[in-house]
């Protein structure tokens, strides 16, 4: 596959960045922009399934404080001209023309294995396969059969999964423990990715991103399982090279699939380095805390144990975690930066393989 830098594309972005009108142009590359996965995408999702009271809604103050985007898929949305913010599937408001460029399927707490999902009542991977069928079906309904098609085929997808299963179903749960060692979850979380990815080139997506792990080993939460006196918090190395042998795992694993999906072109997006990047060089960035989160003690809130009543730090900026398992807005910022420049020039399918 020829991954040759697309000259096209970088003096797009620069354009795009620069004159906010040329966005017709932008729209004729990425008709649409969809998203899979967990908590970094989830745009809102949990909010329609879950009551009001559930641990994994984001939904409610301070989260969103000052935050005009939300997440790095909005600012990668906003970036290729497309729109502001990647609206929740599941909200029944959507308009024809917000579900026409593109919504996201995300639930925060879930993951590729199905058993992820279950302690927090989220939308497993393989559920929002089906979330995205009726998607189709619905802009199929809006625009027609031939001009579904084409807007699936040429739009964004991007997943990012697999941090909770890692999280929730291993370290922090035996659930998965007891039955696989760590080598051996690796290898069952990247079965499912692979299927996934098979599932949605099958419902017609062409132009695909895959993020690796985090960190894990640095989120707050899990180095507060480790008991650690506040003046001994430190990322937890083991779950940080499982994190890194994992993601080398995926990185050789995505041209495997693309070579065995025709037309289809899959990347690898790498989070781990840019936020490692920070959390190891905090003040290169202007950040000052890289060990606790933002709100409340910054140890163990999330969800809604960050709520109105929390009391949450002077400035987040200066904190690479928002709550104890979520990067901050200026966090998902630079991710979002690195990723355009790791990624902008491979984003666009090469002419040779206009993927008809
Ligand atoms: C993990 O389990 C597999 C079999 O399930 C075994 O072959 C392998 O040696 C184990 N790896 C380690 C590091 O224990
Ligand atoms: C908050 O922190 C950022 C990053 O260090 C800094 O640039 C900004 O000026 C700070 N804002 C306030 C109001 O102190």
């Amino acid at each position: 596959m020829d991954m040759e830098p697309n000259f096209l594309f970088i003096f797009l972005i620069i354009l795009l960045q620069t004159i906010s009108n040329t966005i017709v142009s932008a729209q004729s590359i990425f008709p649409a922009i969809l998203i899979l996965g967990d908590s970094a995408v989830d745009a809102g999702n949990n909010n329609f399934i879950a009551p009001i009271a559930s641990p994994n809604r984001a939904d409610h103050p301070p989260y969103g404080r000052d935050f005009p985007n939300h997440k790095p898929t909005d600012l990668l949305a906003d970036t290729i001209g497309l729109k502001e913010s990647v609206p929740p599937f599941l909200d029944p408001r959507l308009s024809d023309k917000e579900l026409t460029t593109g919504v996201s399927f995300g639930s925060a707490g879930s993951g590729f294995d199905d058993l992820t999902s279950l302690p927090t009542g989220a939308i497993p991977m393989s559920k929002q396969v089906g979330h995205l069928r009726k998607y189709i079906a619905r802009i199929e309904r809006i625009v027609g059969e031939r001009n579904a098609k084409e807007i699936i085929r040429k739009a964004i997808v991007l997943i990012n999964s697999g941090t909770n299963d890692f999280v929730i179903s291993y370290y922090d749960l035996p659930s998965r423990r007891l039955q696989y060692n760590m080598t051996g979850y690796q290898d069952f979380v990247l079965r499912r990715l692979q299927s996934f990815v098979e599932e949605i080139h099958e419902l017609g997506c062409r132009r695909i991103v895959v993020a690796g792990l985090p960190p894990i080993g640095c989120l707050p939460i899990q180095i507060t399982t480790r008991f650690k006196i506040p003046t001994e918090r430190k990322c937890l190395e083991d779950q940080n090279s499982d994190a890194t042998s994992y993601n080398q795992k995926l990185k050789k694993l995505l041209p495997h699939v693309q070579a065995s999906l025709p037309g289809t072109r899959i990347l690898y997006a790498d989070v781990y380095t840019p936020i490692m990047d920070l959390v190891t060089n905090p003040k290169d960035n202007g950040f000052k805390v890289t060990d606790r989160g933002c709100c409340g003690t910054g140890y163990l809130e999330t969800g809604s144990l960050c709520n109105v009543l929390t009391p949450t730090c002077k400035n987040a900026s200066e904190f690479i975690f928002w709550d104890s398992a979520h990067p901050t807005e200026a966090v998902y910022q630079y991710v979002h930066d690195y990723l355009l420049e790791e990624l902008g020039p491979q984003l666009v399918p090469d002419p040779k393989f206009s993927d008809s």
